[in-house]
């Protein structure tokens, strides 16, 4: 397995952690995955919900948090560190500060088309800053017009880019009836997201890798989608059954007993499919239960949280930290392949033994 670069960041191993939310990936996964030789990701969605005063100030709480999260992280690694953000949070602004603040390596922007550097960030802090911006995308139509449009705003252009298929875990960026379009297939949208975005290569005269994510479960996986001009993959599902990662203990077991019949998709309040793990809180919601949401800070922009039937972040919160009767995990397709827990080295010597088995095979 070969290093690869995101503009002047070299980074070991082509692995990246997937940002998984609400609490799944904080500083203990992401600082493992770091010292492995990947990425490893913090996210940031409701991260202020570990905080003991998010429901009085949400803002501020979730300020600490990420503060916290990525200075215990770099303490515990020298490894390279990313955060996760999505566009639809509401302070979507101040936890990008936070993030160029703290000197974090890789920002990765989801949940919307990033067209725009924030722009209550002042100039100086963008321009005084190492953080590479790499934008998750659904289509190569959506990879274009991001960076057709940085190029022309600001003549530059992000430093690589995450294309997600419809296999992955969490909120997924396609309609529910497009997840089994052929058409939508991880491997297309890589090939196709591969040539738009040589134009940019030879305008700007450097390599934008494209990073696959969406169902890459195993080192064969990897392998094949690497074949098709990924520089690298990003995954969620897999590092979830570890030790280091910060969910409890039933989120993983929920992960190692499921079986394939039981990942299945939701409509999350949020207005977008989810895939998650069916249990009898889906089951509950499926039927038409509501939980009525007293939400006093509305996380998402995209939330109506006076029609919700339940709160998202804190079913998700609940479960990460093992209430699993008030809330659901959100996991990828291939997650029902978890046998047991492992470390993190442990998953990422069987990635890179995978990965060679695939390679010398076909070499010989
Ligand atoms: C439990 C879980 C939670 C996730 N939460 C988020 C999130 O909060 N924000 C986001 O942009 N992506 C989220 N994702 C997507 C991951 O960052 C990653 O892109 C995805 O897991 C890759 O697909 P895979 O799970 O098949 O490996 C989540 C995925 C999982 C499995």
């Amino acid at each position: 397995m070969e290093a690869f670069q995101i503009g002047d960041l070299k980074i070991q191993l082509p692995i990246i952690q997937g940002g998984m939310g609400v609490a799944i990936s904080l500083s203990g996964l992401a600082s493992a995955v770091a010292n492995e030789g990947g990425v490893g990701v913090i996210s940031a969605v409701a991260i202020g919900m570990l905080e003991p005063d998010y429901v009085k100030n949400f803002r501020e709480a979730n300020k600490t948090a990420l503060r916290k999260e990525i200075r215990k992280a770099k303490s515990l690694t020298n490894g390279v560190l990313g955060i996760n953000l999505m566009l639809a949070i509401t302070d979507y602004e101040d936890m990008f500060r936070i993030a160029l603040e703290e000197k974090i390596d890789i920002i990765f922007i989801g949940a919307g088309l990033f067209l725009r550097k924030p722009s209550t960030i002042p100039d100086s802090l963008f321009e005084s800053s190492k953080t590479k911006f790499v934008p998750k995308v659904s289509s190569a139509k959506a990879a274009r017009l991001i960076f057709q449009h940085w190029a022309n705003k600001y003549n530059h252009i992000p430093d690589a880019v995450v294309v997600e298929g419809p296999l992955a875990g969490g909120h997924l960026g396609f309609k529910k009836d497009d997840l089994e379009n052929q058409k939508f297939k991880l491997p297309n949208l890589i090939s196709e997201t591969v040539s738009e975005m040589m134009p940019f290569e030879q305008r700007f005269g450097i390599e934008i890798p494209v990073i696959a994510a969406g169902g890459i479960y195993n080192g064969e996986d990897m392998y094949n989608i690497m074949q098709l001009g990924a520089k690298a993959v990003k995954i969620g599902t897999r590092f979830v059954t570890t030790y280091e990662c910060d969910a409890s203990m039933e989120y993983k077991e929920s992960y190692i007993k499921s079986r394939k019949k039981d990942i299945t998709i939701i409509d999350s309040p949020v207005g977008l499919p989810g895939r998650v793990i069916m249990n009898d809180f889906v089951k509950k919601i499926q039927n038409g239960y509501t939980k009525p949401v007293k939400c006093p800070w509305k996380c998402l922009k995209t939330c109506n949280f006076k029609e919700v039937n339940y709160c998202i972040a804190e079913a998700l919160f609940n479960s990460a930290r093992g209430n699993m009767s008030e809330g659901f995990s959100f996991a990828g397709s291939n997650a029902y392949k978890a046998t047991k827990i492992q470390t993190v080295k442990e998953t990422i010597d069987d990635l890179i033994f995978e990965y060679n088995m695939n390679k010398y095979k076909l070499a010989i």
